[in-house]
Formats: structure tokens, C-alpha cells, sequence
């Protein structure tokens, strides 16, 4: 036995698991290179946007009232604030809820949400401050609210997108039993069910 330490030549197995995870590690790489590139270098959006909005003076005010009142820290409007935690992303809510709805909300939380709410509501919650703002402002802010509004295909609105979806057509041909072909339509071909989805969406407070 010899005594100088000899390096251990790699076995087969481990060589290519090496292999495998360089290229996959060199492919990760360049791919998030390449759409890098793409993204900062295409003057057109990766992804449509599909929430739009058309403010009255109130409206406007309302915007400025939702920065200066700190909503921003726990909601995402107007592409800005944070997307952590729940009820965050309120563009596309005035699709979703009433102007009425969301009044009554900020004033009365609990009450309005019909369950237990985590952050708005009496002290010591942490949004606890928003129903003790001035009537004045909460009016404003939910009407600025109620003008955020959420197009068709949206992730808040209740109706799906337009058009055909490659993906969703071979989803649907590959896992639907064939009865159901039958037994429902497709909403998008259907006027009159896109008109009751609508509908139901907003018996539901959807
Ligand atoms: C500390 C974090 C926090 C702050 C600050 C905050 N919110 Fe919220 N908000 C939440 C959470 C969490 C919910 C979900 C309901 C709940 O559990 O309280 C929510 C829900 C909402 C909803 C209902 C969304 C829906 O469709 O269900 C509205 C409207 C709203 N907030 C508006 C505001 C406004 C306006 C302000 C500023 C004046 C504000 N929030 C400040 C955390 C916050």
C-alpha cells in the first residue's frame, strides 16, 4: 500500500451526473440570457396587460389618498406596491366588487368580508388605522378603487379570455370524458353564457 494520497478518478455513474447537470446548469443559463435580452430589447409587453382604468377627479384623488395612506405596503395598484400577502393585487377589483362593496368594506371590514380578516379591522390589527380614516378619503379611495377595471381573460376578472387556447383545447381534448362535450359548451362560444357567467359573478361579489 502506498502511502501518498492518489485522487480517486471519478466513477461512470457520477461523470455523468456531472455531465447532466453542467449542461442543464449552461442551458438555464443562457435561455435566461437570451430572454433577458428579448424582454428588455421588445418594445411590446411579454405579457398583455389586461387591467385598465379611466379616473374621475374624485378618482384621481383617491390614487393620491392610496400612497399617501401607506395602502401600498400590503397592495399592489397601478403596477405599484408589493405582491406579498393576501388581497394584495386590487387591479382589475373594481371588475370584482362595487363601489358600494368596497366603501362599506373599508369602514366596516368584518362585517363586510362576511369572514374573519386578517389585517383591516378594529386594533390591534395591522390595517386597523384604514376605518378611522376621514369619511372623505375612504370615499375617495374606493372610488379610485371601483375604477380599477379588469378586462376580459384578466386573472380578476370572472370571465376567461378571448379567442382560442391551444393549450386549453388540447387539455380539453386529451382529459375530458366525451360526455362532457355534450353535456357543457364552451362559454367563449356562447354569448348568452358569457352574459350569466357575468352574471353570477356579481350575485357571487366575485
Ligand atoms: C397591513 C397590511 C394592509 C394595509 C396597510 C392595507 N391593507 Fe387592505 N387588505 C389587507 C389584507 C390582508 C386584506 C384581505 C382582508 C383582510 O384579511 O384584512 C385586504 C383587503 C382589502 C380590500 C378588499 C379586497 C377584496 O377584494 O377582498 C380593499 C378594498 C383594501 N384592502 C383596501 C385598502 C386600502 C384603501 C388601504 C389603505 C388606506 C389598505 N387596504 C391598507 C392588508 C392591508
Amino acid at each position: 500500500m502506498s502511502s501518498d494520497k492518489k485522487k480517486q478518478p471519478m466513477k461512470t455513474g457520477e461523470k455523468v451526473l456531472f455531465a447532466i447537470f453542467g449542461v442543464f446548469l449552461v442551458f438555464a443559463t443562457v435561455a435566461f440570457g437570451i430572454m433577458e435580452y428579448i424582454r428588455q430589447h421588445s418594445d411590446k409587453p411579454m405579457f398583455t396587460q389586461l387591467t385598465h382604468y379611466e379616473f374621475s377627479a374624485e378618482g384621481k384623488k383617491g390614487s393620491e389618498l392610496f400612497r399617501v395612506r401607506d395602502c401600498r405596503s400590503c397592495h399592489r395598484a397601478l403596477g405599484a406596491g408589493t405582491n406579498m400577502g393576501q388581497g394584495a393585487d386590487l387591479d382589475g377589483i373594481g371588475s370584482r366588487r362595487s363601489f358600494e362593496w368596497i366603501y362599506n368594506f373599508l369602514r366596516n371590514p368584518e362585517k363586510t368580508y362576511g369572514a374573519r380578516t386578517i389585517d383591516h379591522g378594529a386594533p390591534p390589527k395591522e390595517a386597523a388605522y384604514v376605518m378611522s380614516l376621514p369619511k372623505e378619503e375612504l370615499h375617495a379611495m374606493a372610488t379610485f378603487l371601483s375604477e380599477l377595471k379588469a378586462d376580459q381573460g384578466a386573472a380578476t376578472s370572472p370571465i376567461p379570455p378571448k379567442g382560442e387556447s391551444k393549450f386549453i383545447d388540447t387539455m380539453v381534448n386529451t382529459f375530458a370524458p366525451p360526455e362532457w362535450k355534450k353535456k357543457y359548451k364552451d362559454i367563449r362560444d356562447d354569448p348568452e353564457a358569457l352574459k350569466r357567467a357575468r352574471e353570477q359573478a356579481e350575485r357571487q361579489g366575485l
